[in-house]
């Protein structure tokens, strides 16, 4: 269900397929494909989940320096793939798309079938499923200022909004979320215009382990992030230790006291926890100091 915390565009660099493979004693291209179910999976979660745009990074621009035949296999794999799903995908409403520089070298049937099935989607606007083949941040941010250029845009018109338009998908959101896989905590050159204020979750599995329960995780770890984009207010989230506990064991509820004292809700329910504590205290120290003492003295 959708909330005003909810993640609306989350990217997923698909990291560790080969580390997969390896720990198998499988050739790599056997963790290209076991990536297959954590596609499925992700994309199942996301639509359940309502996520408005999802973004795969399924081939960087600096992935064409690998093996040759490791590069064959993935265009293959992604090949058959989407030759498979396009149709579930679409029966889904998802809209399919690709981001990337167009090349030569990405294969006849890969680019075919990235073409159809953009065609072929193109109405669907239940989610926005994006492939990234041969993507690459810094490609991305050139192309955009060769664009300016070619179109003769006068220089104090660049702008952030204007440089943005100019990138390919303008229409794509900021990215709000990026789940890697793998342990590894870096961009590798990931959308990086589109990245600059996103949150980051690092689930510790290999990208063909990846299912649902890890995608839920990350969307929940991301709604209890403090956005601030430079400022100092921005949604405060719930405390996440318990609330304090009275002596009987009752669980400290303030319901209203973000009313009362006119502070933002989270701040608000803090400040009740250690001011009941407090009271609790006392109360303690008092009924103790009851107890120690003679009746006649009271
Ligand atoms: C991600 O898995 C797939 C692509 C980059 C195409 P890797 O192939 O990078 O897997 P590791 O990082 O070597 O384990
Ligand atoms: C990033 O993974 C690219 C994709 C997941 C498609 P890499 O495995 O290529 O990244 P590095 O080389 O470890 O940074
Ligand atoms: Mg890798």
């Amino acid at each position: 269900m959708r909330t005003d915390t909810a993640a609306r565009h989350v990217a997923c660099i698909m990291d560790g397929n080969g580390r997969w493979a390896q720990q198998r004693g499988l050739p790599r291209t056997l963790g290209h494909k076991a990536a297959e179910s954590a596609i499925d999976a992700v994309i199942k979660a996301a639509l359940e989940e309502e996520v408005a745009w999802l973004t795969l990074f399924a081939f960087s621009t600096e992935n064409w320096s690998r093996p040759q035949e490791e590069v064959s296999s993935l265009m293959d794999i992604g090949y058959q793939f989407l030759r498979n799903k396009v149709h579930e995908w679409h029966r889904a409403g998802i809209r399919f798309r690709c981001l990337g520089e167009p090349s030569s070298r990405i294969s006849d049937g890969l680019r075919q079938e990235l073409q159809y099935a953009q065609q072929l989607t193109q109405d669907n606007d239940k989610m926005t499923l994006t492939v990234a083949v041969n993507h690459g941040g810094r490609s991305e941010i050139v192309r955009a200022a060769r664009n300016l250029i070619e179109e003769q845009v006068p220089a104090e018109e660049v702008t952030e909004e204007s440089f943005g338009q100019h990138l390919p998908k303008p229409d794509m959101p900021d990215v709000d979320l990026v789940i890697r896989t793998s342990g590894e905590h870096r961009l590798s050159n990931f959308a990086l215009w589109r990245c600059a204020y996103a949150e980051f979750a690092f689930p510790e599995v290999l990208w063909p382990d990846f299912r649902a329960e890890h995608f839920r995780q990350a969307l929940a770890l991301y709604a209890q992030r403090q956005r601030r984009f430079g400022g100092v207010t921005g949604s405060i989230p719930q405390p996440r230790s318990p609330q304090p506990q009275s002596p009987d064991g009752l669980v400290a509820s303030l319901p209203c006291l973000s009313n009362v004292l006119s502070l933002p809700g989270g701040i608000a329910t803090r400040l009740g926890g250690h001011l009941l504590t407090g009271l609790y205290d006392t109360a303690r120290y008092a009924k103790a100091q009851l107890e120690t003492r003679p009746t006649a003295r009271l």
